[in-house]
């Protein structure tokens, strides 16, 4: 069964922690689209060459919004190939990517210019300014941004901690800052509202200098106040420091000479063995529901499962593979085509080892050979009698 087309597309579109080079590719010219749309957007307000841009580069923009149309409608075609088949209906997976957020950012893209610039002609302030919402596009293309956002989403606890004292604080210190100088200026700190304007900016130690107080006591309480401030502003970079070194750690894993050593089909190699077999292999983080091999398609390499679970889509009931095992070795024993669809089950930690690296590991170590080779018959013999 070879890939459908469908599959294909989805493939170049979407990243499915796999590498791909017609992926990168068009990942570099849709970063392109993106970043020639931005600035388009932003100069466009500069005097003198605004009015260039909106007439002599009109085609441009047209046709970049064309292909930010076309892309959305492959997205929206493809979606349902983030799936094994028939784990859901083609209508709930275009859904889940229409409804997810970049699935909104990339409509609003395509609708603000399409349906508010182009057919409505509204132009204006506000669709140019959301045409720049499509600088949130550009997540999809750097995984630094998702770092961010699921740094802030698992710290959120604390942040939020770390935000209730510094709102205390604002509103005591506006509070107390009111009643301390509302006499000697009336029209600065006219209100309990108008000195948190001189709280905000005293306790994130910017200081426009607009609001200062004058009495010898406002002075007393405004050099605590900015003390506290510094104290308190120093806790979110922190906690948001601690993070990204939790998560950094928890994605881009090392392949250690420890970790192979786990692995049940090398641990009894010696240790020197194991070193050398260690620099073979490649880390890969693959999301949940990730298609990591596909069956029909031609298999390059096998995968070592060192977190996370797999699931391989065989007929009768699908078989679980979790961390310590492997999966992957059929197709390059065979020298056939992948036997069947594995995905992953939960988000995996894996360590793939390459075609003509498997084969240098099988003649150096014909013990592994054996062993891989038996497991593969044992596996192909159990999905025949099913
Ligand atoms: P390969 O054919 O290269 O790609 C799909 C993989 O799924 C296959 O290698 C095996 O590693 C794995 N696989 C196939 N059938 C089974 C099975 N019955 N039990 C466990 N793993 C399997």
């Amino acid at each position: 069964m070879s890939e459908s087309l469908r599959a294909r597309v989805y493939r170049i579109l979407e990243d499915d922690g796999l590498p791909s080079s017609a992926r990168r590719i068009c990942d570099w010219f849709f970063v392109a689209l993106i970043v020639e749309w931005l600035a388009e957007g932003v100069l466009r307000t500069l005097p003198g060459l605004g009015d260039v841009l909106r007439t002599d580069m009109r085609a441009l923009e047209i046709a970049v919004g064309g292909v930010f149309a076309v892309e959305y409608l492959l997205r929206l075609w493809t979606a349902p190939e983030r799936y094994h088949a028939g784990a859901m209906a083609d209508w709930r997976a275009r859904y889940g990517y229409a409804t997810s957020w970049l699935g909104a950012i990339d409509l609003l893209t395509v609708a603000v210019f399409w349906i508010g610039d182009i057919v409505l002609g509204l132009g204006g302030g506000t669709g140019e300014f959301l045409e720049l919402f499509a600088v949130f596009k550009l997540t999809r293309y750097f995984p630094g941004v998702d770092l961010v956002l699921s740094v802030f989403r698992t710290e959120a606890r604390p942040m939020g901690a770390a935000l209730a004292a510094t709102l205390t604080l604002l509103l005591l210190a506006s509070s107390a800052m009111y009643y301390i100088e509302r006499t000697a200026q009336p029209d600065a700190f006219a209100s309990i509202p108008h000195a948190m304007w001189w709280g905000i900016v005293t306790i994130a130690t910017v200081g426009y200098g607009d609001m200062a107080p004058v009495t010898p006591l406002g002075k007393i309480a405004s050099g605590v106040v900015i003390l506290i401030g510094i104290a308190l502003f120093a806790v979110p970079a922190g906690i948001l420091a601690n993070g990204f070194a939790v998560e950094l750690k928890k994605r881009d894993f090392l392949v250690t000479w420890r970790l192979v050593a786990k692995l049940p089909l090398f641990s009894e190699l010696d240790a020197s063995v194991i070193a050398s077999v260690a620099r073979l292999l490649r880390p890969r983080t693959v999301p949940r529901d990730a298609v990591i091999v596909r069956k029909g398609e031609p298999g390059h390499s096998m995968f070592f499962v060192l977190s996370g679970e797999v699931e391989v889509h065989v007929p009768a009931k699908n078989v679980k593979l979790g961390a310590g095992t492997y999966f992957g070795e059929i197709a390059l024993v065979t020298d056939g085509p992948r036997s069947a669809t594995v995905t992953a089950a939960w988000p995996c930690e894996l360590l793939e080892l390459g075609q003509d690296d498997f084969r240098r590991v099988c003649n150096e170590y014909p013990q592994l050979k054996s062993k891989v080779e038996r497991e593969a018959a044992s596996r192909l013999a159990r999905n025949k009698e099913q």
